[in-house]
């Protein structure tokens, strides 16, 4: 039988939930929640869509009962308090570090053979956190930005070109930050086609800031950080890893001495499947696409150094 446990029964842990039911991702899916209730009435709540949407999973929710999480293939952590309009992912830092590695750690109690996957913010940092707090294989890390991000690039991608999403290759590495992502222009492509050759540089400038700012600018619409696209790619991530799909899909991962960064949790495209990262796929970056990585990590390096501030590394 496969087990997912999701940590967060708020927007974004109820949303990957979902979808992991909807698309059959799992036998079981456990949701936990310090609040009481809340992760019984959304697991009832999907449970009763069961019927009417034709899957065949089963949704359990618990009050912070760890023991119900007991023996799952992946964790996958969305704890901790999400953006409010303005603030930057780095601001939570000093509330979310904290209880992820709570979670996380009671979590890996009871399955200590899970792959985690962190989608909490700074999600570059609560990565690299687990990582060296938790003692698991680096294999087993794996922060779910770049997935997320990439997605949004297709999006605006698409919208740009007036086409099918899914018809767009395009891929967003370094940091899961307003200012250290890196949408990959020159690899994007519409049916095999250079979106280069497609799009003016003026349209393509504006693609890339607009992918940058993606959560930004849905924080300022809905109040709070979006939910739909952060939960998916978690689901996401988790079915190319169960189901062995080895998808190539860009994530958080700890690197040592590849895109020449070491001691750092940062956005690469790697393949995932049953033994979580199999491989970090080297892409061959020009020198400019070089520099903006090295700036990044720089940047996710310190926030990464606010860990050791705050005493929880
Ligand atoms: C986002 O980009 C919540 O970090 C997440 O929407």
């Amino acid at each position: 039988m496969s087990k997912i446990t999701v940590v967060g029964a708020g927007n974004v842990g109820a949303t990957c939930a979902n979808v992991l039911a909807y698309n059959e991702v799992a036998d079981e899916i456990v949701m936990l929640d310090v609040k009481e209730g809340v992760s019984e009435g959304k697991a009832m709540d999907m449970m009763q869509t069961a019927q009417l949407l034709g899957f065949d999973s089963t949704v359990v929710g618990c009050t912070n009962d760890y023991a119900q999480t007991a023996d799952s293939d992946i964790i996958i952590i969305t704890s901790g308090i999400p953006r409010k309009p303005g603030m930057t992912r780095e601001e939570l830092i000093g509330v979310n570090a904290g209880i992820v590695r709570n979670v996380a750690e009671s979590a890996l109690k009871h399955s200590p053979n899970a792959i985690l996957i962190v989608i909490s913010n700074p999600m570059d940092t609560m990565t690299y956190l687990a990582y060296k707090s938790l003692g698991l294989p680096k294999n087993r890390i794996i922060g779910m930005g770049g997935a997320l991000d990439s997605s949004r690039f297709k999006y605006y991608l698409s919208q740009a070109l007036n086409c099918n999403a899914n018809e767009v290759e395009g891929l967003v590495i370094g940091g899961h930050g307003d200012t250290t992502m890196i949408p990959l222009l020159r690899l994007a492509t519409y049916k095999g086609v250079p979106v280069g050759s497609l799009l003016n540089s003026e349209k393509l400038t504006e693609i890339v800031q607009s992918t940058m700012v993606g959560g930004a600018t849905l924080t300022g619409l809905l109040g709070t950080s979006a939910w739909y696209a952060p939960g998916a790619a978690g689901a996401y991530v988790a079915e190319s890893i169960l189901h062995n799909q080895r998808k190539q899909i860009p994530c958080s991962v700890a690197l040592d001495g590849e895109y020449g960064e070491s001691d750092i949790c940062i956005g690469v495209p790697v393949i995932l499947g049953k033994n979580g990262i199999e491989e970090i796929v080297k892409l061959a970056l020009n020198s400019e696409e070089k520099e903006l990585f090295a700036k990044s990590a720089a940047a996710v390096r310190a926030t990464n150094a606010v860990l050791k501030e705050i005493k929880i590394l």
